[in-house]
């Protein structure tokens, strides 16, 4: 793949060796993502963030990965803050902001929205979540902490065995991530969900093409007895019809850490995109798992920003040159990133 001027809008762009080259230099951001270095490589660059939905990680990690590369971030969140709500086309949005950018990272609850915006682009844009569709980059940041996480437990990607848990249908995360998983060799896949929610047929076909192992299920506990990875979701409410139709579901698959600790294995390593929904009808994975050191719900949060700056100095092409740019921080840092 040329990642030069590249838009980053679906994983169906990746090769195994891309998803190695964004890894390798996510693994080289390290020193300015924890503060030890500083760079400023993107010095003088703008990047337009768009988020036409609500957003905590994707929107502020996109921007700190943006700042910690020397450039400056120009946010557009909300429809109402917008012209599009004057009745402006993506069309003419996109040809007047990317005017004003070097990059543009957006988010809408339209699917193929984004790749609408990037046709009329003219500089790169990174998908950061189009409806029910895709999230290209959390697959990525995904799949970088299974990599990182298996590698501290002597394991590798290729044989992981892993359970997707929650809505599968409407869930963009684990859409992007069945397809980032294609790429990789003798997966075991169980998919729990209820049978309303379940992984859309052609992902499920794609992963089966690709040789993997596929078994569909309802029932939780006897789902995640022999796996190494728990990939828990949220009921994504937003997607449904009505508030209604979403608490038939809510609360249905909750993960707690007596569960974890019945039926698990020892190591079973838990994560979720985030935000994991913690009211009371809901609680996939509950707080009692926040002292869990399987828990990597927030190092998948902290690799966000490494696997974000890899994305931005290829797409701007300045991966060679990040160091060049680079001196000590002169602040006090204390040891938030001790461990990773
Ligand atoms: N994982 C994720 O997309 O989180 P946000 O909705 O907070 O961006």
């Amino acid at each position: 793949m040329q990642f030069a001027g590249s838009h980053i809008l679906s994983i169906a762009q990746f090769e195994r060796p891309d998803v190695e080259r964004v890894f390798a230099v996510a693994d080289s951001m390290e020193p300015y993502a924890h503060r030890r270095r500083v760079t400023k490589v993107l010095d003088g660059a703008i990047l337009g963030a768009m988020f036409f939905e609500p957003s905590t990680r994707t929107r502020v990690s996109f921007g700190s990965a943006f700042n910690l590369l020397g450039g400056e971030v120009r946010e557009t969140t909300g429809f109402e803050q917008s012209a599009i709500a004057k009745g402006e086309s993506l069309y003419d949005t996109a040809r007047v902001l990317s005017g004003y950018s070097d990059v543009i990272a957006m988010r809408h609850p339209q699917e193929g929205s984004v790749a609408e915006f990037a046709a009329a682009s003219r500089v790169p844009v990174l998908n950061g979540g189009d409806g029910s569709n895709e999230h290209p980059t959390q697959a990525l940041l995904d799949l970088y902490t299974i990599r990182k996480e298996l590698s501290a437990r002597g394991r590798d990607v290729d044989r992981l065995r892993i359970a997707m848990v929650g809505d599968l249908r409407f869930g963009r995360t684990v859409h992007s991530l069945c397809k980032l998983l294609c790429l990789f060799q003798g997966i075991q896949v169980v998919l729990v969900s209820p049978v309303e929610l379940r992984m859309p047929g052609d992902i499920v076909e794609q992963l089966r093409a690709a040789g993997h192992d596929v078994l569909e299920s309802e029932a939780l506990e006897s789902s995640i007895r022999h796996v190494d990875i728990v990939y828990s979701t949220r009921i994504q409410e937003e997607r449904f019809s009505s508030q209604q139709e979403a608490d038939l579901y809510r609360g249905r698959f909750r993960l707690n850490q007596s569960i974890y600790t019945e039926h698990c294995e020892p190591n079973t390593v838990i994560m979720h995109p985030l935000p994991r929904d913690s009211r009371v009808t809901a609680r996939e994975l509950d707080d009692d798992l926040n002292d869990n050191p399987n828990l990597a719900i927030f190092r998948q949060t902290d690799n966000g920003v490494l696997v974000r700056m890899a994305l931005f100095t290829l797409v701007l092409d300045v991966a060679e040159q990040v160091h060049r740019h680079a001196r000590d921080v002169n602040w006090y840092t204390g040891g938030r990133f001790d461990g990773l």
